[in-house]
């Protein structure tokens, strides 16, 4: 019998123990051994719980607890799950997290440590919930040189832009029905604004490209200023708007990474992944693209994979699993002016046959985007990819036209 303990008894820390006691026997037969929770760190009490004796608010009770060979960390926030989390591998114990924040924050130090104890920190759950994504990059695509990683990454900003597309919703509607369906985090900003998709992206750009990537390196926009205007018009254009995630290898030494809005083309394998699933492309040099889909929140989805971790660690007692990358100065981060793309932009301009030729002037080449009902002083175009300081450079220099969105083109 090898016993665990779960800190956190939320939506994934109480799905993890539902799952741990719904799969017993299931679990049993992958291990050869019962896994037993042994403790559960919660500050709230649980009396209808399968595991209501087990139940402590010490959480001394576990680190000093030898029995207690894994750990798993489903508090979420920083602190103090990065405390918690350093002193359980620093005695020896393997952790298991679905906590994003934490690993994009502290990863490189939370591996660094388990290293050095023999130990386990794994954190499959961190990155698109259910769906298998560390792992595959850790292990299954360990021979490809990893050239490209873009993604949904994001259940609940999916959500409300899938509302908006195929519902017609405004921004505001479609985010407080996501809330009322309890998607968003407890904190709505995290999801809106980016800095959810950021953390996950980091985390996997530190994991392919072996270097830890810190999220207040990586440029993050949300969807806060997506209107059913551009809507409209990505849909003219033939494509949708999407949270992307997107990690580039520019050159041995740099990588191109940002969270943004894209339009992304009809025909992109990540066009079609709507409502709260999420979709993860990744291109390494001898699969091609491989693409990875499924549920990307929630209770069960979530628990599922770190559930998965539990049982790799419980395997991997005596033999720590290779999952590692090095700190790092965010050097290797392509200062995001330099990020070359092409730009949607749409304004309003008094003439707008004089804003066209104005447009043309700076940025040469550009496409004019038409939409049905459009208000009539309303003007939309498509640069050529350009650098983003250019862009901006020449935005500035523009006359006639009132900016209202700029929206990257995705080239997915
Ligand atoms: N709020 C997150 C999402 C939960 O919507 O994707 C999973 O990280």
């Amino acid at each position: 019998m090898i016993s665990v303990a779960i800190m956190g008894h939320g939506v994934v820390g109480s799905g993890v123990a539902e799952i741990l006691y719904t799969h017993k026997q299931k679990l049993f037969a992958a291990i050869g051994e019962e896994i037993n929770v042994k403790h559960i760190l919660d500050l709230r009490d649980f009396p209808d719980s399968p595991f209501a004796d087990r139940f402590t608010k010490d959480y001394k009770d576990i680190v000093n607890d030898i029995e207690v060979r894994v750990v798993v960390e489903t508090m979420g926030g920083l602190h103090p799950a990065y405390e918690f989390v350093k002193e359980c591998l620093s005695c020896g114990k393997s952790v298991v997290t679905s906590n994003k924040e934490l690993v994009a924050a502290y990863g490189a130090e939370l591996l660094a440590i388990a290293s050095e104890q023999n130990a386990n920190f794994l954190f499959e759950a961190s990155v698109g919930g259910g769906i298998p994504i560390i792992r595959p990059i850790n292990q299954c695509l360990v021979a490809n040189n990893v050239s490209e990683i873009a993604g949904i990454l994001n259940g609940t900003t999916n959500f409300i832009l899938t509302k908006m597309i195929h519902e017609g919703m405004g921004f505001d509607e479609a985010l407080k029905l996501a809330q009322e369906l309890g998607y968003a985090e407890r904190n709505p900003e995290a999801d809106v604004e980016g800095y959810d998709a950021c953390r996950k992206i980091c985390i996997l750009a530190s994991l392919a490209f072996g270097k830890h990537i810190y999220p207040d390196a990586v440029h993050t926009e949300g969807i806060t200023k997506i209107t059913a205007a551009d809507v409209e018009y990505a849909n003219a254009w033939g494509g949708v708007i999407k949270l992307i995630g997107s990690v580039k290898k520019l050159d041995k030494d740099t990588i191109d990474i940002i969270v943004a809005p894209m339009f992304v083309p009809n025909n992109s394998q990540l066009a079609n992944i709507d409502d709260v699933f999420n979709g993860i492309m990744v291109r390494g040099d001898c699969t091609g693209d491989v693409v990875f889909y499924g549920k990307g929140a929630g209770k069960l989805p979530t628990a599922s994979a770190v559930v998965a971790d539990i049982v790799d660690s419980i395997k991997h007692l005596k033999s720590r699993k290779y999952l590692s990358w090095a700190d790092s100065d965010n050097s290797s981060v392509l200062p995001y002016p330099q990020s070359v793309r092409a730009m949607f932009v749409r304004g309003v301009a008094e003439a707008p046959e004089a804003a066209y030729h104005n447009a043309r002037d700076l940025f040469g080449d550009i496409h004019i985007q038409t939409r049905e009902n459009a208000p009539e002083k309303e003007i939309a175009f498509i640069t050529e990819p350009l650098a983003l300081s250019e862009f901006e450079e020449k935005c500035r220099q523009l006359e006639g036209i009132e900016i209202g969105s700029v929206i990257r083109i995705g080239d997915l």
